[in-house]
């Protein structure tokens, strides 16, 4: 039998606090999607040199036949790739806790995605995504790009744009996946042997019906009486506690929110005045990943660094921990549905070519796919409800105006986007807004005239 292919894998945004995670996926994946090199492009010295050095370690002890490259020249990190991983964040974290502070002296929530965060971060993720995308391009047109960066929405929104029908640059998003797993363990069943319904733009949509995948039993009704229960105290405890919030306010919308299932982002669009009371602007969001996740991670890779070794270490992966299913291997998953044409299904990002009759047409939707060689190809959703048809165009019409005023360094558009914004609303506020973060992202947006 003719030896399995073994891909060549590039991940954009290399020196990120998530790599080490995806690397040590790559390793427990490596029988389903073998790799022969995997490349950290990063354009970040200092990180991305560490990143390098750890990625070395691991991959020399536990996945030998995998070259490391580390490089700062896209060049050498995309020619004679097969599949790109995009992960950036143009600004990083530092930027993140600007827009939350801008925002919030504004009386406004700025998170990462949502508000005048989203939009401020979307600013400056268009072009930085776009530029990564034209040299995968240039140096390996027939490579999938898995574009994972923020705010998804405006990013999908504008690569449509930019690259109009390119079936190789597909926009994905973690949440959904890691709501199903919610369900899954809620419900007691296999993470793996439920699918979903669902429709919405990124980080604003609705479970319509989460379906066992042998049977067609739609469990939708259990996790409604589920979840019209507050979470139990003993329940997801080794969560990060942002994120267990995030989940107990879930029920709270669940049980409110009538007949679908809403993703977790829309607490801050369907609650504004209780998320922003929640808001501590000395200790925003950015500044809990900044003192807690990405600290853990960059001191364990300058841990690993020192020493040169992982395995018999804390550090080190048992067979368990391999076996472990995280949720990043739906990047596995998906490359594996391009790779050898399986016709899984994923929630996706695509433009709303009639599937959904009554919503704008081209508008980027989040919903359901059938994944193979060809790219993604949606499943029919059907006409949605007044209120939910609402609040998406309403959402649309922001992130469309946001990529229009990036595209053609518009103000007026830039100012109109922020006034649609459901968490911003006042013409006033939109400007004084816009004008603080003009300042702050000199670096980063283009000029708005
Ligand atoms: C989820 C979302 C991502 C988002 C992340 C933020 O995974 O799908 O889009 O970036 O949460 O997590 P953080 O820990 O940075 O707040
Ligand atoms: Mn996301």
């Amino acid at each position: 039998m003719a030896e399995k292919k073994r891909f060549v894998v590039a991940i954009a945004g290399g020196a990120s606090r998530y790599t080490p995670g995806i690397l040590k996926m790559l390793v427990s994946e490596k029988d389903r999607f073998p790799l022969s090199k995997v490349v950290l492009y990063d354009n970040e010295d200092v990180r991305q040199k560490r990143m390098g050095k750890y990625a070395r370690v691991l991959m020399s002890e536990y996945y030998p036949e995998c070259e490391v490259v580390d490089t700062l020249d896209p060049e050498e990190a995309f020619t004679g790739i097969d599949f790109c991983f995009m992960q950036i964040r143009a600004g990083r974290q530092e930027m993140r806790r600007s827009d939350e502070h801008i925002a919030l002296k504004h009386g406004c929530i700025g998170q990462e995605t949502c508000g005048a965060g989203g939009f401020a971060y979307g600013m400056r993720s268009i072009p930085a995504v776009v530029e990564i995308i034209k040299n995968v391009k240039k140096y390996s047109p027939d490579a999938f790009v898995l574009n994972y960066s923020n705010p998804a929405a405006i990013v999908a929104e504008a690569t449509k744009r930019i690259f109009p029908n390119d079936k190789h640059v597909i926009n994905i998003c973690d949440m959904p996946v890691g709501i199903m797993n919610q369900y899954a363990d809620e419900l007691g069943v296999p993470r793996n042997s439920i699918e979903a319904r669902y429709f919405g733009l990124n980080h604003f949509g609705w479970f319509t019906a989460v379906l066992d995948k042998e049977t067609g039993h739609d469990y939708l009704p259990e996790l409604k009486k589920i979840f019209s229960k507050p979470l139990p105290d003993d329940h997801f405890t080794d969560m990060d506690p942002s994120w267990r919030e995030t989940f107990v306010f879930m029920r709270k919308m669940v049980s409110e929110c009538a007949d679908y299932l809403p993703n977790t982002y829309l607490q801050y669009y369907l609650y504004p005045k209780h998320m922003l009371a929640g808001e501590d602007p000395e200790w925003t969001r950015a500044d809990q990943v900044m003192a807690g996740h990405e600290k853990q991670v960059y001191e364990m890779v300058d841990e690993v660094c020192e020493t040169g070794k992982i395995m018999g270490t804390k550090y080190g992966f048992t067979e368990e921990d391999l076996k472990d299913d995280d949720h990043a291997t739906y990047i596995v998953d998906l490359a594996c549905a391009l790779a050898f044409n399986t016709h899984e299904r994923f929630l996706m990002m695509v433009p709303n070519e009639g599937i959904i009759p009554n919503l704008t047409q081209g508008m980027m939707v989040e919903v359901p796919c059938m994944v193979g060689s060809n790219g993604p190809e949606p499943l029919n959703v059907g006409e949605i409800p007044a209120f939910q048809k609402g609040l998406l165009e309403n959402q649309y019409a922001y992130e469309k105006l946001t990529v229009d005023a990036n595209l053609n360094g518009s103000y007026i558009d830039a100012w109109h986007a922020l006034t649609l914004n459901r968490l911003v609303n006042d013409t006033d506020t939109a400007k004084a807004l816009l004008d603080d973060l003009i300042e702050a992202n000199k670096e980063y947006w283009p000029e708005l005239k």
